[in-house]
C-alpha cells in the first residue's frame, strides 16, 4: 500500500511528537510540519494531522484550502466558532474531526450507548456519572471526551448523568469513566490510557482513511467503524 503523505500541524508538542514517531515506523512520510514558529513545507501533503491546540486551526486550516490534502483535527476543546470554520472547510475537503483518537474511547462509547439502552429500563432507575483525570497540563475541563460520554449517556438512557468530574492531577496521558449506580450494585466501564502511541496509532488510520473519504465532516468513529466492518450508530 502506498502510503499518503502528511503534513503535520503542532510536530514538536506531545501528541505531535508521538505521531511523528509511529510515521516514522510506518513509513507515512511527513512532508510538512508546523510549530509556533513556522512552516517548514518540502512538499504539498495528501492529509493535514492537526495534533496542536485549537489557536493553530487557522494554520491547518489554511494549508488544507491551499493544497487540497484532507484534515485529521485531533484537538480537543474546540468553541462553536471553530466548528463553524471546520464545517466551511468541510465543503471543500474530507475532515475527520477526531477530540479522542484511541480505539478504546470508540469502544467504551458503544459499550455506554448499550449499557444506557438497556440500564434506562431498571427500576429505579439507574444513576450515571462520568470522570475524567489528566495531567495539570490539560488545558480545560471537562474533556470533551467527558462531554461526549455524557451526550451518549443522556442520549440512549433518556435522562442525564447526575454529575461530570474533572482532576487535573497525575502521570499522562488519561482516565475516563461511567459510572452506573443501581439498588446495591455499581458498574463502571473504564479508559485508561497510559500511553499516547494509542492516539497516535489512530491518528494514522484516521489520515489514511481521509485520503479516500469525500468531502465533508467525519467524526473519528467513522475510521472504526469502517476498519471494525460495523455501521455507524
Ligand atoms: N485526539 C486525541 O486523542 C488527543 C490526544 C492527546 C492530545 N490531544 C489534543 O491535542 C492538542 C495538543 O496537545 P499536546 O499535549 O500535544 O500540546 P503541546 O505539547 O502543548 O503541543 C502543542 C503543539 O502545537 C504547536 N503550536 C502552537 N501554536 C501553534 C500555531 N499557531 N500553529 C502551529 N502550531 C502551533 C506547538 O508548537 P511550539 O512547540 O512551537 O509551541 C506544539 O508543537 C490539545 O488540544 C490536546 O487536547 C488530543
Amino acid at each position: 500500500m502506498v502510503e499518503p503523505s502528511a503534513g503535520l500541524v503542532g510536530s514538536s508538542g506531545r501528541l505531535g511528537t508521538a505521531i511523528r514517531a509511529v510515521c516514522a515506523e510506518r513509513g507515512m512520510p511527513v512532508v510538512l510540519e508546523a510549530t509556533s514558529s513556522g512552516i517548514v513545507r518540502r512538499a504539498d501533503p495528501d492529509v493535514v494531522i492537526c495534533a496542536a491546540h485549537r489557536e493553530a486551526l487557522d494554520t491547518a486550516a489554511g494549508l488544507c484550502r491551499d493544497t487540497g490534502a484532507a484534515l485529521v483535527l485531533c484537538a480537543s476543546g474546540l468553541l462553536p466558532e471553530d466548528l463553524v470554520q471546520v464545517r466551511e472547510l468541510s465543503r471543500a475537503v474530507p475532515v475527520v474531526v477526531a477530540p479522542n483518537l484511541a480505539l478504546g474511547h470508540w469502544l467504551q462509547l458503544r459499550v455506554v450507548r448499550s449499557i444506557a439502552e438497556l440500564a434506562a429500563k431498571a427500576a429505579p432507575p439507574p444513576q450515571a456519572t462520568v470522570d475524567e483525570r489528566h495531567p495539570v497540563t490539560k488545558a480545560h475541563r471537562p474533556s470533551t471526551t467527558a462531554e461526549v460520554l455524557a451526550e451518549a449517556w443522556q442520549e440512549h438512557a433518556g435522562f442525564a448523568a447526575t454529575e461530570v468530574v474533572s482532576l487535573r492531577t497525575g502521570l499522562p496521558v488519561s482516565e475516563h469513566a461511567l459510572r452506573v449506580t443501581f439498588a446495591g450494585e455499581s458498574l463502571a466501564v473504564h479508559h485508561d490510557v497510559r500511553d499516547l502511541r494509542a492516539a497516535a496509532n489512530g491518528a494514522l488510520l484516521a489520515a489514511r482513511w481521509a485520503t479516500t473519504a469525500p468531502s465533508g465532516l467525519h467524526p473519528m468513529s467513522a475510521v472504526y467503524d469502517h476498519m471494525f466492518g460495523v455501521d455507524e450508530r
